[in-house]
């Protein structure tokens, strides 16, 4: 089976929501009423990766920083221990990898692809190419260079999960398009430090890490634009959504789907919210494609 990005479907992002975790707490209820219409795993890599020293979140008043630093039981370990859980989910699976270069990425896709259960593949660019330095998302060469590798190794949608700190967004997008990536994914979280109020020091072990929540929004609405009138591919617009609302001005800049993030750890159930009031908002409008605005302000119905 292939993950098809139902119109107006709810997402998780990658990251912000742990299965197993919640089933430990809540039970079968928690199957039973999933919050999203498709889980998205957190981002695996290779090799296990123990994160980043603490402090690994920052509360601000719009949102969160966190420098988790992809801690993850690396392939081995998340095909053994956590995907016969997510297999099991009562929605479609997508398993989100990284790799530091295509070797990685190439050994990371092929071996989710291979498991029946898994519907499509997030590719997540926020990081660098060892061989080349360069943020994989953040370059259109970098991103086609890598979807080219990856595109002919499985039948299974690539969603190419976009970076936001990238120059042109518009062009990255186009060539993850022509590369063969089937669907974009934006936006990841923003670069952002806090500093300890009591040392003036920065708070975060790392010392930086990246902005989510609704400080982002604005922001990945119009990215979530650019990228829409420069590319035909579904788009999973994320980036703050905390209400039904929120997530129909998504998809009124051009989103098919959408993802909750950093909302769900405000409230686990918060996707199955905001889907209900999606929904309602869709239906009252009788709006069945979204409103584009270009980017010269004009606004299109598509
Ligand atoms: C704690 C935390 C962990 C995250 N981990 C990942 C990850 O593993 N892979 C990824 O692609 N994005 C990760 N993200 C980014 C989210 O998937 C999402 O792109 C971003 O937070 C914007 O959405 P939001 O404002 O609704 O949280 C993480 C975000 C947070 C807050």
């Amino acid at each position: 089976m292939s993950y098809a990005f139902p119109y107006g479907a709810v997402l998780n992002g990658s990251g912000t929501f742990d299965p197993i975790a919640a089933h430990r707490t809540f039970g079968d209820a928690m199957l039973e009423s999933f919050p999203f219409d498709a889980f998205v795993s957190k981002t695996i890599t290779l090799e296990p990766r123990a994160g980043n020293p603490p402090p690994r979140l920052w509360e601000t008043a719009s949102g969160l920083i966190n420098s988790i630093g992809l801690p993850n039981k690396g392939l081995e370990g998340f095909l053994q221990l956590d995907f016969p859980f997510l297999a099991r989910l009562p929605v479609p699976l997508i398993v989100s990898v990284m790799g530091f270069d295509h070797d990685q990425l190439a050994q990371l896709v092929t071996a989710v692809a291979e498991r029946d259960e898994t519907q499509a593949i997030e590719l997540n660019f926020s990081c660098p190419n060892v061989e080349t330095g360069l943020i994989m998302g953040a370059d259109p060469g970098e991103i086609a260079a890598a979807t080219e590798v990856l595109r002919p190794l499985t039948d299974k949608p690539l969603i190419a999960k976009l970076t936001p700190t990238a120059h042109d967004q518009a062009a990255v997008a186009r060539a993850a398009e022509q590369a063969g990536a089937d669907a974009l994914a934006l936006i990841n979280t923003l670069p952002g430090m806090a500093l300890d109020p009591a040392s003036g020091r920065p708070w975060l072990g790392a010392g930086r890490g990246g902005q989510s929540g609704p400080a982002l929004r604005a922001v990945a609405m119009n990215q979530v634009r650019d990228v829409a009138t420069a590319t035909a591919l579904p788009i999973i617009g994320m980036g703050g959504i905390a209400s039904g609302k929120n997530a129909y001005d998504f998809v009124q800049a051009g989103a098919t789907c959408v993802a909750v993030g950093t909302e769900s750890f405000r409230d686990p159930a918060a996707g199955l919210r905001i889907r209900t009031e999606l929904v309602a908002l869709l239906e009252t409008t009788g709006r069945d494609r979204p409103v584009l605005a270009t980017p010269s302000g004009d606004l299109r119905h598509d």
